[in-house]
């Protein structure tokens, strides 16, 4: 993909990314690129097995336990003990960016994945695909989701007056 095509796309998930109202210091831009990453951001992948004991739904990919550690988010008026809460929840764009500000509240106070003295996007991308309890497995960089975050978030920062924000 362009870059130009990759700043639309990421801009694009980050306003509506802004219209989320959640708590939380993951802030719209760095939904979008974790979105971006994770699918390009498309809400229709709905949900797959990709390997025995895998299954990943939604424009995050996110897995029923990443949801369960979240506090079980769910769309208005769901039950989050409703079999079909999880899918329902994070196949929709605002439920699942709920679903990831919430995963990161709940692994902030150790977050510094990438061990450089903040916490920033980038670790909470690290957050995101290695889950909280493993982020700091360096393995990550060589992933096709880490090159596409880098990409995106590169981008988002050169677009961004001021840049550095997480
Ligand atoms: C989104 O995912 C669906 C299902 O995999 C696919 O058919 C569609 O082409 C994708 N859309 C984009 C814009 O990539």
């Amino acid at each position: 993909m362009s870059l130009i095509k990759t700043a639309i796309v990421c801009v694009t998930a980050a306003v509506i990314f802004a219209l989320v109202q959640g708590q939380g210091s993951v802030q719209p831009n760095c939904l979008g690129c974790i979105c971006e990453a994770s699918t390009q951001c498309n809400v229709s992948v709905g949900c797959h097995t990709p390997y025995a004991g895998a299954y990943f739904c939604g424009p995050f990919l996110i897995s029923w336990a990443y949801w369960a550690d979240a506090g079980k988010p769910v769309i208005q008026n769901d039950d989050p003990n409703r079999q079909g809460a999880f899918e329902n929840c994070v196949n929709d764009l605002y439920c699942s960016a709920e679903t990831v500000r919430q995963y990161m509240g709940k692994f902030a106070t150790n977050g510094d994945c990438n061990e450089d003295g903040q916490v920033d996007c980038t670790d909470f991308a690290q957050m995101h695909r290695m889950g909280g309890y493993g982020c700091r497995d360096p393995s990550i960089r060589t992933t096709d989701f880490y090159k596409r975050f880098e990409t995106c978030w590169k981008v988002v920062q050169a677009a961004t007056v001021g840049g550095g924000s997480s």
